[in-house]
């Protein structure tokens, strides 16, 4: 009898024992869990500033080598305004994602967001033999959070302009109001994704850009589309490509349209 009260005894403390590690190390993963967000956040913000800061550091440099033209002065330096302010708003939003904050979400017109993000990437497609056809509505409107759905579509863009390099090419974006969404779609005549690639590009990463001397004269960190793919999920939509090798890519994404 005694024997199997101290069996109890010793069960329950054991029981005990057993539940206040459990408890440690649950506020330990938390911890674990926020560092990792940082570090996310700090790859994020790095991997998007850097999207800004490279056209504005090319105009500015252009802007130099011409010091007489007052125009294209003047255009830098908006460029420059512009880039800076968008870029702040990134870090900011980045951070709260990264924090778990919720964001604001607005409704939005799609096509401003658009031409939004052509005005932060200066260098004209036209000079590099790229077409850009863009078919939205105007009064077509999404419900998210802008500055991030400006970055998915600036990943996407960017990605459609380096697969079309240096041939040139087509880069279509339209979209259109489908069964009570808002399907977007990206589509270029670039250089299309191998199959056994194309299983793997929303991985960390993953890239082909690593040729510094390639034709796109830009190494790839392989974030982007991981970063498209988590904002777009956080949204509540979805994103999925179709490609041809040597004939094309296609990107689509689905996103909420206003309630
Ligand atoms: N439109 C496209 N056409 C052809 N290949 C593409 C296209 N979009 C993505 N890819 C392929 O998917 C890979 C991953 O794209 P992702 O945007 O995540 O990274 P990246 O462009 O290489 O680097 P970065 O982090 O600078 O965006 C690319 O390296 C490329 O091989
Ligand atoms: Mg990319």
């Amino acid at each position: 009898m005694t024997n199997i009260i101290e069996k109890r005894l010793s069960l329950h403390k054991n029981l005990q024992d057993q539940q206040q590690l459990n408890t440690a190390l649950k506020s330990q993963i938390a911890r674990l869990q926020t560092l990792a967000n940082v570090g996310t956040a700090t790859y994020m913000v790095a991997h998007e500033i850097n999207n800004l800061l490279t056209p504005l550091g090319s105009f500015a440099a252009l802007a130099l080598k011409h010091p007489d033209d007052r125009a294209l002065i003047e255009k830098a330096l908006k460029k420059a305004v512009r880039n800076c302010e968008h870029a702040s708003k990134i870090m900011e939003s980045m951070l709260a994602m990264a924090d778990g904050e919720t964001q604001n979400k607005k409704n939005v017109s799609l096509l401003a967001l658009v031409q939004e993000v052509f005005a932060c990437l200066c260098r004209d497609f036209a000079k590099d033999g790229i077409t850009v056809n863009i078919d939205i509505a105007e009064d077509l409107t999404v419900r998210g959070v802008p500055v991030q759905i400006q970055q998915v579509l600036m990943n996407l863009i960017l990605n459609a302009r380096d697969a079309m390099l240096p041939h040139g090419g087509v880069l279509t974006i339209k979209a259109a109001d489908i069964d009570g969404t808002v399907q977007i779609e990206v589509a270029d005549t670039g250089c299309g994704i191998e199959a056994a690639d194309l299983k793997k590009i929303f991985e960390p990463f993953v890239t082909t850009k690593l040729d510094k001397n390639s034709a796109s004269k830009n190494s790839g960190a392989g974030l982007g589309l991981v970063f498209c793919k988590r904002i777009v999920d956080e949204h509540g939509g979805c994103i999925s490509v179709e490609s041809k090798p040597t004939e094309g890519t296609t990107f689509k994404v689905t996103l909420p349209k206003p309630s």
